[in-house]
């Protein structure tokens, strides 16, 4: 495991800003564009990797890295929207990446900081596209306590090695029992898998809504079961400063 240096951390964070919301910042026209793209990129084999790698399985999550041409058009697509929110001076040389995500599964505590050591990582964002059943909430959120390198915090409160490198972890003060209740199942192991976590933003999947947040913010999905969610799907990205 490697983590960035101590410049190269003081760097990131001199560009770190507060989460940013964007309520009803897609069209309709651009949520279908973008709903296309992920059709053209789960038919691309290639391009779609499955979370439990067994094709025979029903409920697999399904990941499409788009490549080629299509990944050109969504990156293209993506800096001029996010461009003007992330880099309104036009004074950075900003690189994004792209997935898709298809979820029948919360996703687990993470980082996507990214595994170059050199990175100068930057803003990262989640565009809901599919939200079934439309009534019941998802939620992305983005938490607290920060780490500067890809990480999943499985059980950060018996994590010795992890603790190290998540800055702002607090095992004294507890997420409010009512905050909990919203976003995550009530049973002991998530309970001790959210210990020293606290909640930045909690971002609703709304289709049309968006988030920006800093690359080293930790974050997860809220628990299916909790809301009544069946699956959704977005389109993830992230950018790094060149
Ligand atoms: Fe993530």
């Amino acid at each position: 495991m490697y983590t960035k240096s101590k410049e190269l951390i003081k760097k990131i964070r001199s560009y770190e800003s507060k989460t940013k919301p964007l309520p009803q910042f897609f069209s309709k026209a651009e949520i279908k564009k973008m709903l296309v793209w992920s059709e053209a990129c789960f038919r691309n084999q290639g391009d779609t990797s499955f979370r439990l790698q067994d094709l025979k399985v029903k409920d697999n999550d399904r990941t499409g890295s788009p490549s080629g041409s299509l990944k050109s058009e969504i990156c293209h697509f993506l800096s001029q929207k996010m461009d003007p929110v992330i880099n309104s001076k036009g004074d950075l040389k900003l690189e994004y990446s792209v997935a898709f995500h298809g979820n029948k599964k919360a996703y687990g505590i993470h980082t996507d900081s990214g595994y170059d050591p050199e990175e100068l990582i930057y803003k990262q964002g989640i565009i809901p596209l599919v939200n079934e059943p439309e009534d019941k909430n998802t939620h992305t959120i983005i938490l607290n306590q920060k780490c500067y390198h890809s990480s999943s915090f499985p059980n950060i409160s018996k994590d010795k090695k992890a603790q190290k490198d998540v800055f702002d972890l607090d095992f004294k003060t507890e997420i409010c029992p009512t905050t909990y209740a919203k976003y995550w199942k009530n049973t002991k192991i998530r309970k001790e898998q959210m210990k020293g976590f606290s909640v930045d933003y909690p971002f609703e999947w709304k289709v049309g809504d968006t988030v920006v947040w800093d690359r080293s913010r930790i974050h997860c999905s809220s628990d299916f079961e909790a809301t009544g969610i069946k699956f959704k799907l977005g389109l993830m990205w992230i950018s790094k400063i060149l």
